[in-house]
């Protein structure tokens, strides 16, 4: 090679190295936190994405109070006072609560016995606006506005237990006019009933939870897929054997909960093996999710359809079930992907914006989630999934970014690049010094 072709490489690379290093931001700042938080709250009138609002407020406005703690306040039977640092986070909360069993005795006049919290066309959805219905009686809501919190409870865990259509080995249906499976369910249901069980002290319906979950797996998990959950099974309409990231995400998201409050339970000693199975079913999304894993970190709409749009926002949800089973049960085998794709996430878009979100502060791009095989705009779940993600991440990090080292081993591919970038350089740079 003549010594102008090897000086030439170095410059080559050089270039190369320059244009390929993004100014990468490593993770959202408060700010842009809460301009997303702010656009969850704008889109979040919809009944879809009312309980989402539940969990995601509060993980929001806990984790900006930046304490694990604070997080936990909300899994485990929680002190009956509120501490006053805490009452501000709660009271978008207490006043989901508040409107949803106001309206319910308004609107069915009064009556009780076995009903969802809210009416809809799903059997599942409703009750996961439950955990904040629980969480309003144990603090006692009721003092000051006298509505029946343990009522509307009881009477949606009724519901759930002896009018929702279910197959015949019990795994209770995510809709109402049909049995049909739907890998979303595992967030809406079994983390009620878990936190149902603690609250009333009830070893059952802890039990109740990891079994929904386990038939859910049994009828969703696709063995020749490497274990990714299909979306829908049964019923005569509506079947999606396709692999939906965010059904995946979504099914991980309602193990990690059921987990968590199990863990944390009186009951954790009682239900050993329920929790490693919980871990390992969760891993086995992980495994089956990030063999997927696109070079620009996100997953594709369905995880091994690359015919298929690219979706943040199960990327984002299922980045925040990586931290959090880090932090439960110490298995660090998915950060680096996690590690990636939240960075992915949280990166500029050239000087001002980010490459991720538009400039009002929508995740891009999204699954519509109003019809999830199209690719929508204004996800409020995307929103709540960023949320989470960096709640968890928050946590972790707080806890001691534990795992962190199996990060840096394996790397990310950013830092791959870089590794072969910089040895590329070496390589020239002898090259041009030794042919000069
Ligand atoms: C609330 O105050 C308690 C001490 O009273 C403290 O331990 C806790 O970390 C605080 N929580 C938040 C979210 O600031
Ligand atoms: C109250 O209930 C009625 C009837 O079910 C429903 O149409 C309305 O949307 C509910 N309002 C709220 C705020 O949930
Ligand atoms: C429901 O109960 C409330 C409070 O007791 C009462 O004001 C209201 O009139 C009742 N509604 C019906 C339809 O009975
Ligand atoms: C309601 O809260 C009380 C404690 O304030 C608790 O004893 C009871 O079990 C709770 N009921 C439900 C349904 O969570
Ligand atoms: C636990 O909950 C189930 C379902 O509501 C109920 O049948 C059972 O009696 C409860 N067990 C205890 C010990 O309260
Ligand atoms: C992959 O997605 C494309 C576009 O939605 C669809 O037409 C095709 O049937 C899908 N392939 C499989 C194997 O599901
Ligand atoms: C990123 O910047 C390019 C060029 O300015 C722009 O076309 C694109 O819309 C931006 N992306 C987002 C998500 O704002």
């Amino acid at each position: 090679m003549p010594h102008s072709l090897g000086c030439l490489w170095v410059v080559v690379v050089v270039l190369w190295m320059t244009a390929f290093t993004p100014v990468t931001a490593q993770y959202l700042t408060d700010a842009q936190v809460s301009v997303v938080g702010q656009r969850l709250a704008e889109g979040a009138s919809h009944r879809r994405v009312l309980p989402l609002q539940i969990s995601r407020l509060s993980d929001h406005d806990l984790a900006a109070g930046s304490t694990a703690r604070a997080l936990k306040f909300f899994w485990i039977p929680p002190p009956q006072q509120i501490p006053p640092n805490l009452t501000g986070a709660l009271s978008d909360v207490f006043s989901i609560a508040h409107t949803i069993v106001a309206n319910r005795s308004i609107s069915n006049g009064n009556v009780t016995g076995p009903q969802p919290l809210i009416q809809d066309s799903s059997a599942g959805d409703p009750a996961s606006i439950g955990v904040a219905v629980l969480l309003a009686n144990w603090t006692g809501q009721s003092a000051s506005d006298g509505l029946d919190y343990a009522g509307a409870a009881r009477d949606q865990l009724q519901f759930l237990l002896q009018k929702a259509p279910k197959t015949p080995d019990g795994a209770i249906s995510h809709r109402l006019d049909q049995v049909q499976l739907w890998s979303d369910s595992v967030y809406m249901v079994p983390p009620f009933l878990a936190y149902y069980g603690v609250t009333t002290d009830n070893l059952t319906l802890l039990q109740e939870a990891y079994t929904q979950i386990s038939l859910y797996r049994t009828y969703l998990r696709d063995a020749s897929a490497n274990n990714l959950w299909k979306h829908i099974q049964l019923g005569s309409y509506g079947t999606d054997n396709g692999h939906w990231s965010t059904g995946n995400a979504w099914a991980a998201a309602g193990m990690i909960r059921v987990l968590g409050t199990i863990q944390r339970s009186r009951f954790a000693g009682s239900l050993q093996q329920q929790q490693e199975d919980l871990a390992s079913w969760i891993q086995e999304i992980h495994g089956g999710m990030y063999q997927h894993q696109d070079p620009s970190g996100l997953f594709y709409n369905y995880a091994d359809n690359k015919s298929t749009f690219l979706d943040a926002s199960s990327t984002a949800l299922l980045a925040s079930t990586v931290y959090r089973l880090s932090l439960l049960s110490g298995v660090h085998t998915h950060l680096p992907e996690a590690e990636f794709a939240r960075k992915r996430l949280s990166s500029p878009n050239g000087t001002s914006g980010l490459l991720h979100f538009t400039p009002d502060g929508w995740l891009t791009p999204v699954a519509d989630p109003y019809a999830y095989p199209f690719q929508g705009q204004d996800s409020p779940e995307g929103e709540a999934f960023v949320i989470s993600m960096q709640a968890a991440w928050r946590d972790w990090v707080a806890a001691g970014a534990v795992g962190v080292n199996v990060a840096s081993r394996t790397m990310d591919m950013t830092a791959s690049a870089y590794v072969l970038s910089a040895l590329m350089v070496a390589f020239n740079v002898v090259l041009c010094f030794v042919q000069m």
